[in-house]
């Protein structure tokens, strides 16, 4: 069983897809660490819920980022966390993290990407009159939402849509998707 971290800095529905799905054996992986941004975020309660640790800090308390990444780094490294999961963490990952867990971190992102990469991608696909979207699941670089694509799954938007319709079919997918496309990577022999 790989041995994961969700980085998270809202909401969290993805990360209690995952962290169920842990729990009834349909993710082959064990959530040991929540590492979070944002110390009023809903997912800090759902980790304490789920009786799993949360790192929380505030990035403007330290000089840079690459100083609260060395503490994210030794906070991984004691829990012996294998790979990283994004979902939803609204923060560019630094060279600190990433030489850490060289080709080990995933991001999930609303859109078929390299449509409407960054923020607000829901709405701006809407908004583009386009009538499809969806979902990707990618490897995490430098870059905002650039690096290579895993998996991806269109969502239809219907005439009627509305932006709440909208978010509501993107979440159903990517709670299904994210479990099934970490498997499948965690299947694959290193
Ligand atoms: C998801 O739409 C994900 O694709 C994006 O941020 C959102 C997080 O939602 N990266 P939640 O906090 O998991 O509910």
């Amino acid at each position: 069983m790989k041995k994961i971290a969700i980085f998270a800095s809202g909401n969290g529905s993805n990360f209690q897809a995952l962290v169920d799905a842990s729990k009834n054996g349909e993710l082959q992986a064990e959530v040991h660490l929540l590492i979070c941004d944002n110390p009023n975020a809903k997912v800090i309660e759902r980790a304490s819920q789920s009786g799993i640790e949360a790192f929380v800090f505030m990035p403007k308390t330290f000089p840079e980022k690459s100083a609260f990444e060395e503490k994210i780094v030794e906070a991984l490294t004691e829990k012996e966390i294998e790979f990283i999961v994004l979902a939803g963490y609204m923060r560019l990952i630094g060279h600190t993290l990433l030489s850490a867990y060289e080709g080990k971190i995933v991001n999930i992102h609303p859109s078929l990407l390299p449509a409407f990469p960054g923020k607000g991608a829901i709405e701006q696909a809407l908004e583009s009159g386009r009538k499809v979207t969806g979902v990707t699941v990618h490897y995490v670089d430098e870059g905002m939402d650039t690096g290579p694509i895993i998996a991806q799954k269109a969502v239809i938007i219907t005439k009627d849509e509305t932006l709440q319709s909208l978010e509501q079919k993107i979440h159903e997918v990517e709670h299904r998707l994210y479990p099934e496309t970490l498997n499948k990577l965690f299947a694959k022999k290193e």
